[in-house]
Parts: C-alpha cells; sequence; structure tokens
C-alpha cells in the first residue's frame, strides 16, 4: 500500500494508494492542502476513487468538496451527514473498496452525529472520535458525550490493541498510536465508567476553534470559504508592487488610474496621490461613468490589499482588461513612508 500522511496545522489527512489498480483514496483532506494532494497523487501514479470526510469538521475547512468535483472521484460520509455534496453515503459496516484498499465504516457518534471510523488490516482512522492521548469534544453542534462513550467503550476500543490509530488532528506532531496504547495511557479512556466519562466531558470548558461558523457554513453545505474567495480572484488578477506602482505615479507618467475601493472616510484620510474614489459596495453600479475607457490600465488598492484583489477581479470580469491590484494596502504604503494625499 502506498501511504502519506499529510499534517496541516493540526490536521492530519491521509492518502492511501493501491500499487495494483493505482485507485487512490483521501481521508480528510483540508483546504489549503489540495495543490499538495494533487500532487502526490501525481507523483505516485494513482487516480483517486473516493473522497472520504470522517465527519463534518467545524474547525477547518474540508477540501472533499472542491477535490471531488475536480478529481472526478465521489464524495463518502456518513449517512447522518448533513453535506448535501455527500455523492456516496455509508452505513455502520459498509465497506470501502478501491482495488486492494478495503476500508469499513464503523459508526461512531459522539463528537458529532456523523463519524465514522475507517477500519483497516492494521490500522483504523481514527477522525476526531479518538485522537493521541485524547478524544474529540462533544460540545460542538451534533456532539453527545453519551454517545462518544458507547462509541469508544462499546465498539473502538474493542478492536485489536495492536491495530495502528489514525487520527484526524494532532497538535503535537506524533504521527499514530495504537488502540493498545490508547486504552492505557489516554488520560480520557481511564474514566471507564459512563457517568464519570460524561461528567468529564461535559467539564472540558474548551473554547469554540476559530473560524466556527464559517467552517460549519462551508462544510455543510459546498459555500466557499472567504479565503478561496480571495484565492479564487487572486488567480485572474496581476498585481502590481508598491515600489511599481510609486514611480508610475510620480512625475508626469500618468498612465496608471488608482482607484481606491475602501470606504469614503478612509479615503479622505490619505490616499494615494491621485487615486480615485470608487467604494467596493458601489463598484459595478458606477464603473461606467467613473472608467469610461476599459483600456486603461487600472490598478485597485485598499487598506490591507484583500478587497482590492476581488475589485480587480471584478473589474476584469466587466471588461477591465488591464486591472490590477496593488500586492499590498494603504497600511503597508503608509508604513512604507510613501507619500500620502489627503
Ligand atoms: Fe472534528
Amino acid at each position: 500500500m502506498i501511504f502519506e500522511q499529510i499534517a496541516s496545522g493540526g490536521c492530519q489527512s491521509y492518502l492511501l494508494g493501491c500499487e495494483e489498480t493505482r485507485g487512490a483514496v483521501l481521508i480528510d483532506p483540508e483546504f489549503s492542502q489540495i495543490d499538495r494532494y494533487r500532487g502526490l497523487l501525481g507523483q505516485h501514479g494513482l487516480r483517486a476513487r473516493y473522497v472520504v470526510d470522517t465527519h463534518t469538521h467545524a474547525d477547518h475547512f474540508s477540501a472533499s468538496r472542491e477535490l471531488g468535483r475536480t478529481l472526478e472521484a465521489p464524495v463518502v460520509m456518513h449517512r447522518a451527514s448533513a453535506a448535501p455534496f455527500a455523492d456516496m453515503r455509508l452505513d455502520d459496516g459498509d465497506l470501502l473498496i478501491a482495488g486492494a484498499l478495503k476500508l469499513k465504516a464503523l459508526h461512531t457518534p459522539g463528537h458529532t452525529r456523523d463519524s465514522m471510523c475507517l477500519v483497516m488490516d492494521d490500522r483504523v482512522f481514527t477522525g476526531d472520535t479518538l485522537l493521541i492521548g485524547g478524544t474529540g469534544r462533544t460540545d460542538l453542534p451534533t456532539g453527545d458525550p453519551h454517545a462518544l462513550y458507547e462509541s469508544l467503550f462499546e465498539r473502538l476500543l474493542k478492536l485489536e490493541p495492536s491495530l495502528l490509530v489514525f487520527p484526524a488532528h494532532d497538535y503535537k506532531g506524533r504521527s499514530h498510536s495504537t488502540i493498545g496504547a490508547e486504552v492505557a495511557d489516554n488520560p480520557r479512556l481511564q474514566k471507564k465508567e459512563r457517568a464519570e466519562f460524561v461528567q468529564m466531558m461535559k467539564s472540558l470548558d474548551l473554547s469554540a476553534p476559530t473560524h466556527l461558523t464559517e467552517a460549519l457554513r462551508t462544510n455543510m453545505s459546498g459555500g466557499k470559504t472567504v479565503d478561496q474567495l480571495l484565492a479564487e480572484a487572486a488567480a485572474r488578477t496581476p498585481f502590481m508592487s508598491m515600489a511599481e506602482l510609486r514611480t508610475r505615479i510620480g512625475g508626469n507618467s500618468g498612465d496608471v488610474v488608482v482607484v481606491d475601493v475602501r470606504e469614503k472616510d478612509a479615503f479622505e484620510a490619505g490616499r494615494i496621490p491621485g487615486a480615485r474614489h470608487i467604494p467596493r459596495g458601489q463598484l459595478e453600479l458606477r464603473v461606467d461613468g467613473e472608467l469610461p475607457d476599459p483600456t486603461a490600465r487600472i490598478v485597485t488598492c485598499c487598506e490591507f490589499g484583500k478587497i482590492s484583489t476581488l475589485a480587480a477581479a471584478t473589474l476584469r470580469q466587466l471588461g477591465y482588461t488591464r486591472a490590477a491590484a496593488l500586492d499590498g494596502g494603504l497600511k503597508a504604503w503608509r508604513a512604507a513612508g510613501y507619500e500620502v494625499e489627503r
């Protein structure tokens, strides 16, 4: 078997490949690593047969939908998942087969209602049901400490002690553990009575993960993250460095139209010399009046360089084929000591 473990931040995702058929299964792919998964598939000469999410993630952005679409592989989740883009829904005991790879779904609700573990001959992908030295939390939407107790003590921990445990998260750089080692050492698994375990889970008092709302919104709907919108806009927009723009607005060259897309107060407080003002919110409505020449060389700017990227991409879509965005924003412009007009 070809096996790759991909860590990004605390997220762990996995690429499994069959050496015979070259079919592959991706488990819990994370959005920022999309190019890496595609690169690894190519490097190993593999074709993705399935993209699996072990559960609806609340703390990071799943790449399953995007990879499923672009790699033409079904997105696989448990039957209880709310995600409308899941192409194949598994029941407890179902087997996912890709060449010599056989993964059995074990429904293990608790961290979320749709959590499942994937069991192979020598290993189990535990999602957030069982982590190394920990368990998934049960205080987020659809979490249930009673269900987690049953999933752990009545199912997962009864598997072979030698089975390797590969979790969906590890924040300390560890790659795997075993069922036996977790039963022996995992502090949370020392509460072996249901009431004790549930009480412990209820009293953890964890802070909400960053991006909780955005992660649930996108992972449950298949919608886009803000970073994804920005990345897509950036991919179809050239940029101009601050130093380059500065030389082009100096003197009488005047070949660049600087469009400041911030709100009025910010524009009036200080702008790039000669900049024109069209707030992002009014761009489409005012663009014909403000920028009658679609062949003009336009550079958009904002405070941090993000909204200006969206604006430049919009201008390009509207036919301003020379629109670019400033690489940086007014904050960096001021910090560089460049001239500001009031
Ligand atoms: Fe999770």
